[in-house]
């Protein structure tokens, strides 16, 4: 019996997709399909032309009782209405185990090409979810250096490549080429996701994230906005994402890319956003509002362009729905209300208020200086005030740093609150 944690029932249940390049080691992985399958995991197998030469499809679709998947178009089908899996696949997974690993693919993925099933996999794996590589060719081509050179591209990405084993090769000579046998593979496979087990309290959890400015617009070409980036948003959810949490970035207009594994709403105005908020706040367990909304908006946009003959022009705002109140004031006791504070001065008071006056459990007062914390910038200095008024002055941190902090604090929270998932 092995003695890594968890080895006998971390496989039950889980999803694991199994990636078959073209090599002579790949008539063993019906085997390794068989192994998985036996320990309650449920198995898909993404399949490579070259593969499709070595084991037949039939077969492996067989022992892992599903369709086997290889090109990123399905065919079509009666009605002509079948649709691509090239991301649900990689979402629905725990686990990638690529075995055997051919050069042809590991180049692939080192370049981030993804023009199968199994690269398009690779790429749309959930962060943190564990990528087992298993190359397996003949041992002059494994150590040539290109070969070398995309292994180690791959392992600083964070996949765990392992070493071809030494013996008889199918080319008749002896030497390092082999692919492990199945029961290793999966030996490694459970030590892999023994190691990713949930240690985040908020893994799988629905975190709602909004970030960002709002605009409000004046006419058909100018608006009402401010200077917030969306930089202290998206690190947040950079950041959740990473722990495992179910992400939902509701964002006004900014240029950033969105994080891996997070899904983005994006918005254009405080009416917008509040829309797109109001229709989680009965399911999400975290709210966190980071973005700069917009207090208030002009009462009547006009359509065209105002034009600007006039010396003076009054324009009527109304006041926008305070969207982060309004979770919070009709939350239930499992859901947890953060919020930010942004002042001029470093008057915590402030925070305070606005912490009890929107019924939040964590605020994070920072200053805008322009220089290093507030709107635009890469770092931030938060102070996290806690609803019993503990305040936690934290030092100058990027701003994926600082949302590091957040987090942890609201794992703290929620952890003296009592709630359970
Ligand atoms: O986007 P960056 O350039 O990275 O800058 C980050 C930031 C400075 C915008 C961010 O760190 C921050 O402080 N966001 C909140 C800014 C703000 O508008 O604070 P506020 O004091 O006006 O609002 C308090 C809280 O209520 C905030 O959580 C805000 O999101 C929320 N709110 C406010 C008004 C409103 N109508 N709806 C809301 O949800």
């Amino acid at each position: 019996m092995q003695s890594t944690r968890g080895v006998l029932i971390v496989l039950k249940g889980k999803n694991i997709i199994v990636g078959i390049c073209g090599g002579i080691a790949a008539y063993k992985t019906p085997q390794l399909v068989r192994l998985l399958k036996k320990e309650g995991a449920n198995v898909r197998i993404a399949l490579t032309e070259g593969g499709s030469r070595f084991v037949s499809e039939l077969s492996l679709a067989t022992v892992s009782e599903e369709a086997v998947y290889r090109s990123i178009f399905p065919p079509t089908n009666k009605e002509g209405t079948d649709f691509t899996h090239h991301i649900s696949l990689g979402e629905w997974a725990d686990a990638l185990v690529i075995a055997p690993a051919t050069a042809n693919t590991l180049a692939k993925l080192s370049a981030g090409l993804c023009d199968d099933m199994l690269t398009a996999c690779f790429i749309t794996l959930r962060p943190g979810k564990p990528i087992l590589v298993f190359p397996a060719m003949d041992g002059g081509m494994f150590l040539s250096p290109s070969v070398q050179r995309n292994i180690a591209t791959l392992s600083a990405g964070g996949c765990q490549v392992f070493n071809p084993e030494s013996g008889e090769l199918a080319s008749g000579q002896c030497g390092t080429g082999r692919m492990p046998e199945p029961d290793t593979i999966l030996l490694r496979l459970k030590e892999a996701l023994g190691r990713s087990a949930p240690s985040s309290p908020l893994h799988e959890l629905s975190v709602v994230i909004t970030a960002g400015p709002t605009r409000e617009k004046i006419d058909g070409v100018r608006f009402i906005s401010n200077f917030s980036s969306g930089k202290m948003g998206f690190a947040i959810a950079r950041a959740a994402a990473k722990r495992g949490a179910r992400v939902t970035l509701i964002a006004g207009p900014v240029n950033l890319e969105t994080p891996p594994g997070v899904e983005r709403i994006n918005v254009e105005s405080a009416m917008e956003m509040y829309g797109a908020a109001e229709s989680f706040f009965g399911s999400c367990d975290i709210f966190i509002g980071a973005a700069a909304v917009a207090d208030y908006r002009p009462l009547s946009p006009y359509e065209g362009k105002i034009k600007k003959n006039a010396e003076e022009l009054q324009l009527t705002l109304v006041k926008n729905p305070d969207i982060l109140a309004a979770f919070s004031l009709q939350k239930s006791p499992r859901q947890l209300a953060i919020g930010f504070a942004l002042e001029k001065e470093h008057d915590l008071e402030h925070a305070r208020k606005k912490l009890e006056s929107k019924a939040l459990d964590l605020i994070a007062f920072n200053v805008f200086d322009h220089k290093t914390s507030g709107f635009e910038v890469d770092t931030n200095i938060l102070t996290l005030i806690e609803r019993e008024g503990q305040a936690t002055e934290l030092p100058l941190l990027s701003k994926d740093g600082a949302a590091e902090k957040l987090l942890d604090a609201i794992e703290t929270v929620r952890l003296k609150t009592g709630i359970k998932t």
